[in-house]
């Protein structure tokens, strides 16, 4: 069902790779609801993944852009102004990648080289998106900037190794620009920490299959689909949101909540 909650409105979506990826469910939805956006990705990801496919459905026009280079981040912005029309109300951010996950390192045993990427790629980038759209004037009043996240940023989850640190760095950020963008052009940043969703980022992690089933039986409403997540998005895209800003939003079905579930004692009980 559609309620036309973003009539008129333009952005920008980062990160859909394939059907499974929150970023190409979310542009379905945000589509739905009356948008128009360009999209985007790394280089690499465009040869590879399916955009174009997604493109199609959305009618929309693919400007690849990696997200650490601030050369592509500009044209990137400049381009999709050209191309919708007018400044942009909505970002999202939907990147995410660790050399030391996809290799498996060990957290004793991370290359720094791959560190540094891992927070430039999955954190830093979003800085590099907001300092761009504020450079570029790129976005309107009470424009909305999202941010996707995982609870790894406050708590420990051994296989999500240096990607916790890039969390923690990325939700950082919202609340600094979030501040500055603010007071700035009354823009709203947040973040929005999901529950483990089976897509190609999520399911890089080792273990991710426990801990996608430890996930569902730890929250009340059971994990978060990604479904779930792009209406969530789309939600803070609306000017039904207006107030929220510089937020870690928690979209994971009760699970951060959650101290122990009757499925967890009956399992774990002798
Ligand atoms: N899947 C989960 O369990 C889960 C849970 C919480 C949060 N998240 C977050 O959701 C976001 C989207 O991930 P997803 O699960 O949809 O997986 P996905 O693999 O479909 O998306 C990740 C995207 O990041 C893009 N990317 C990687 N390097 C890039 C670069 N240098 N420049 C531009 N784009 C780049 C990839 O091409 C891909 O499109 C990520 O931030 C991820 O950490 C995922």
């Amino acid at each position: 069902m559609a309620y036309n909650l973003l009539k008129g409105k333009r952005g920008i979506i980062f990160g859909a790779l394939d059907e499974n990826s929150i970023a190409w469910k979310t542009a379905l939805k945000v589509k739905q609801e009356g948008a128009s956006f360009t999209l985007t990705n790394a280089p690499i990801a465009l040869r590879m993944g399916k955009i174009n496919e997604l493109a199609g459905m959305c009618n929309a026009e693919v400007i690849a852009a990696d997200a650490t280079s601030e050369q592509d981040l500009h044209n990137l912005f400049t381009k999709s102004m050209e191309v919708l029309g007018g400044k942009l109300d909505f970002v999202l951010h939907s990147i995410g990648m660790s050399p030391n996950v996809r290799k498996d390192k060990a957290y004793g045993d991370l290359n720094y080289d791959w560190f540094q990427k891992t927070l430039d790629i999955s954190g830093l980038s979003f800085h590099k998106v907001m300092q761009t759209a504020e450079k570029t004037d790129a976005m309107n009043e009470w424009g909305s900037i999202v941010a996707l996240s995982y609870i790894a940023a406050q708590r420990t989850f051994p296989d999500y190794s240096d990607m916790a640190q890039a969390k923690s760095l990325l939700e950082s950020i919202a609340r600094s620009y979030g501040y500055r963008f603010g007071k700035l052009k009354k823009v709203r940043v947040n973040t929005i920490s999901q529950s483990p969703t089976k897509t190609t980022a999520g399911t890089g992690i080792s273990g991710f299959d426990v801990f996608y089933d430890y996930a569902q039986m730890m929250s009340p409403l059971g994990n978060a689909s990604a479904e779930d997540c792009a209406n969530y998005i789309v939600l803070m895209f609306s000017d039904y949101s207006r107030m929220v800003t510089m937020q870690n939003l928690m979209h994971d079905g009760g699970f951060s909540s959650t101290g122990i579930t009757e499925e967890l004692i009956e399992r774990l009980t002798k």
